[in-house]
């Protein structure tokens, strides 16, 4: 169901959900009374999915209203964290541009500067779409949202002291043995201070978190409940990353598309404000099961165990020295047909 005018729809002692249209609901707010807004808001699509996406062609006309919003809601030292997935263009291999128009028009427009690009890479996403990756096999899978990190000023507050990640273990070793200052094959001078051991590791701006959440407390809370989970959350990880990296306690987070309220859910937990706001109430049902477990103290992984880790192999690591079937000239135009040898068990291609 779709609500006409904003309501509060649940509260903790330091954050509401409001049932309504988030634009209505920051056209309230104060100028510069926002520390973060941490959000991810409908894709744009060129085919509708369920919960409204918005025309991928129509995306930046869609979103302008809310980009002013932003940047005047916005503190001097805020950041807007906006993830957002790309889009293929309806019927050919080709990737829409509409989440980087998104960008330059908040930069251009409205002044926002682009803190840092980060990428979200889900390990566990699917071989999609399969006809040009898995089908005709001349793209890769698209496994990645782009994440950006926009400001009001070159110096949001943030500090990567907040999201450190553990030593690789080569780091650790070389930290054990000492480091000989040399230069590196880049021409780049490393220096001593290099091997200072600091305790962990600045990480890089790829988010490794796969969107795999089969057993948590929301999805049986939505089953137990007979309510439809939200069909594109976000991991928690990723609005802890940027809540933590740029916000302190007590400050106020906001999230205009909350879907099933992930930020309000890890705000809570962090001890910010929040302040979630969403058009669908169905969504919210579900999202109060957040809110309804005794604890909200989040389980801490073991540095040590492997699972903990993601790694991408190096590309090479396959590639023996045969040069591998021709290539379709016709950039894979046409399908081709796919015939099993059951002998070899594999399936070949016929040209
Ligand atoms: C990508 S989903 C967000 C999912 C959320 N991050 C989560 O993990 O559950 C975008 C959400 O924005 C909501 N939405 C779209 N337009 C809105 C508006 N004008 N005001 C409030 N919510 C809106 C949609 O209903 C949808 O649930």
């Amino acid at each position: 169901m779709i609500t006409a005018r904003p309501q509060t729809y649940f509260k903790t002692t330091s954050g509401k959900i409001i049932l309504g249209d988030s634009l209505d609901v920051l056209r309230e707010l104060k100028d510069g009374s926002v520390d973060l807004i941490m959000t991810s808001p409908p894709f744009g699509l060129v085919r509708k999915k369920e919960y409204g996406n918005v025309d991928a062609n129509e995306y930046i006309d869609w979103f302008r209203p809310f980009a002013a919003e932003f940047h005047r809601v916005l503190a001097n030292q805020g950041s807007a964290v906006i993830d957002i997935g790309g889009a293929w263009n309806q019927g050919v291999p080709t990737r829409h541009l509409y989440h980087f128009k998104l960008l330059i028009m908040m930069c251009d427009e409205f002044g926002f500067h682009l803190a840092q690009d980060f990428y979200w890479w889900n390990p566990s996403k699917l071989p999609t779409p399969a006809e040009w990756v898995t089908v005709r096999r001349v793209r890769v899978k698209d496994a990645i949202d782009t994440i950006w990190w926009l400001s009001k000023t070159p110096w949001p507050k943030a500090s990567n002291r907040r999201v450190l990640q553990p030593y690789s273990s080569s780091m650790r070793e070389l930290l054990e043995r000492g480091y000989k200052a040399k230069k590196r094959p880049s021409g780049h001078d490393i220096s001593e201070k290099f091997a200072i051991d600091n305790g962990a590791a600045i990480p890089p701006n790829l988010i490794a978190v796969p969107n795999t959440e089969s057993n948590s407390f929301y999805l049986r809370y939505c089953q137990e409940q007979g309510l439809p989970a939200h069909p594109a959350r976000f991991p928690t990880d990723v609005p802890e990353y940027f809540i933590r990296m740029l916000s302190d306690p007590g400050d106020l987070v906001v999230d205009p598309f909350a879907g099933s309220c992930v930020t309000g859910e890890v705000a809570e937990r962090l001890e910010r404000q929040w302040l979630c706001v969403e058009l669908i109430e169905d969504y919210l049902k579900g999202a109060l099961g957040r809110f309804k477990r005794e604890t909200t103290v989040r389980c801490t992984a073991d540095p040590d165990d492997s699972d903990n880790y993601y790694r991408v192999p190096r590309p090479g690591i396959l590639w023996n020295g045969s040069h591998g079937a021709p290539l379709p000239a016709d950039g894979g135009a046409k399908r081709r047909l796919r015939v099993r040898d059951n002998a070899k068990g594999k399936s070949l291609e016929l040209f």
